[in-house]
Parts: structure tokens; C-alpha cells; sequence
């Protein structure tokens, strides 16, 4: 796992962009998250794409999870978000932008649907991630089988809580969602998952320093041989080996 420690969130959108943009480059289907965190990150790929640096023409996009009952229309809707926040504001085809079926009739076939989509495009070669602050990675949360395709699953009551922002009440969100499972996300070819705040702190220290287990889903990252984790140094702040890593990034090799 190489880790990356910027002193501010500004900075760490800034080196994310960076590596989405070498895949991006190379016409890379891209998995993207929604949420808080790659907020910035996106700012800095539209920001870039529109000063004419970057062209996601060739590009293809999944999005990780979807919340089950909400239409695609809906504002809290990953599809809308994602649209919203990215991709209405770039030159990727819309129609390229995939994400599970919220509102399928039968959920349990639309994870398979969605699995086998992802599979049919060749795979997902680059996976931009955020972290719950139970340690959960798309919406698998703790307990949640390490080699899980994409899936129907419940929210976890803190994820409720923690997600509750972006509704009128907590009572609003979405018990049930569809997501990539960790199988699923441990196929893409490299793994960029980003953490800012001390809120994150903890679970940036489970998902590194912490054991492999499925109470940590994002610990899964531990099992990619390309998985890059970009955080702030207030994310960092739980971390044991802090000077190992900032040595490793003063003396990277580069190829
Ligand atoms: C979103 C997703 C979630 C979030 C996580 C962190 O598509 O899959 O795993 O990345 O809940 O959310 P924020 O960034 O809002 O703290």
C-alpha cells in the first residue's frame, strides 16, 4: 500500500487528480465514488479538463453503490450526485456513466446485472474510494465478506447517521443500497482511496496498521498489489508508521 501524506485537503485533491489523469490519458474505465471526499478531486478534473488538459472522450465510468428506492431523478440519487458534482461538467459520454439500478424491480438481479456489465467492459482500472468512518468502502459495511461481487446490502445505523447531512432526516435515508462488493473493488487494476479529517483518522489506521478482517472492510486494500491511500495529515494522525512513509515518499524510485 503505498500511503500519501499531504499537510492539506486542497493538496491531497490535487495528487488524486494527478493519478486519475495518467489513467484517464490512457482512455481507463473508471470507477468513482460519491460522497464528501472526492468532491474536491472532481473540482480539480473538471478544472483541468476545462483549461484543455484533459479529455475523458474515451473514458467509461461505474459508479460504486446506489441507494435502493430512490429514482434516478432524486438529488440524493448517486446517478443524479454524480452528474451533479462531475461528469455533466466534463466531455465523458453520459451514456458511459453506469451505476446500479436503484430502482429495479428485482434489486437481487440488478447486482448481478451490474456485476457481469463491469466484467463485459474488460474491468474497472482505476477505483477512486472514499472510507466510512466504520471503515466500510463502497457500501460494504463491517462484517461484509471480503470476496463479495456487487450486491444487495442493509446500511449500517452509523453509516444512517452519518449520511443523514444530505437528507432532511436521518429517517429519509435509504435503509438499503446496492454495491460493488469488496471482490468486486479488489478486481479494478489500482485502488486510490482518499481520506481527509480527523474524523477519518481511526479508520485510516484500521484499513493500514490494522488487521485483515472483514470488520474493516477497507483493510481489504492491505490484499491489492496497486493500492494507493491519499490522506491529509489530519487522516493521518492515528497512524503508527507516519515516518516510514513520509521516508518512502521522500526517496520514491520513481520508474
Ligand atoms: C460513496 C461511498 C462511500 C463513501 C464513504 C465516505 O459512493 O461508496 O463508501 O465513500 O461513506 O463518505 P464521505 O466522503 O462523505 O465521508
Amino acid at each position: 500500500m503505498h500511503i500519501i501524506i499531504r499537510p492539506t485537503a486542497d493538496e491531497v485533491a490535487i495528487a488524486a487528480a494527478d493519478i486519475l489523469i495518467d489513467h484517464v490519458r490512457r482512455g481507463a474505465t473508471l470507477g468513482l465514488a460519491t460522497g464528501s471526499t472526492p468532491v474536491a478531486t472532481y473540482k480539480q478534473l473538471i478544472r483541468r479538463h476545462r483549461a484543455g488538459e484533459i479529455s475523458f472522450a474515451d473514458s467509461r465510468a461505474f459508479l460504486l453503490d446506489e441507494y435502493i428506492g430512490l429514482p434516478p431523478e432524486h438529488e440524493q440519487s448517486y446517478h443524479h450526485t454524480i452528474r451533479h458534482e462531475f461528469t455533466d461538467h466534463i466531455d465523458i459520454d453520459e451514456a458511459g456513466v453506469a451505476s446500479p439500478d436503484g430502482m429495479a424491480a428485482d434489486p437481487y438481479a440488478a447486482a448481478a446485472a451490474y456485476e457481469q456489465a463491469i466484467i463485459d467492459a474488460g474491468g474497472i482500472d482505476v477505483q477512486l474510494l472514499g472510507v466510512g468512518t466504520n471503515g466500510h468502502i463502497g457500501f460494504n459495511e463491517p462484517g461484509t465478506a471480503l470476496t463479495m461481487p456487487t450486491h444487495v446490502d442493509t446500511l449500517h445505523p452509523q453509516t444512517i447517521s452519518d449520511n443523514a447531512r444530505f437528507f432532511d432526516s436521518a429517517a429519509d435515508v435509504p435503509i438499503h443500497v446496492l454495491t460493488q462488493g469488496l471482490g468486486t473493488i479488489q478486481r479494478a487494476g489500482h485502488l486510490v482511496l482518499l481520506a481527509t479529517g480527523e474524523h477519518k483518522a481511526e479508520a485510516v489506521a484500521s484499513l493500514a496498521e490494522g488487521p485483515l478482517t472483514a470488520m474493516c472492510p477497507a483493510s481489504v486494500l492491505q490484499l491489492h498489489a496497486n493500492a494507493t491511500v491519499i490522506i491529509d495529515e489530519d487522516a493521518a494522525g492515528g497512524l503508527r508508521n507516519l515516518e516510514y512513509y513520509r521516508f518512502v515518499e521522500a526517496n520514491l524510485l520513481k520508474r
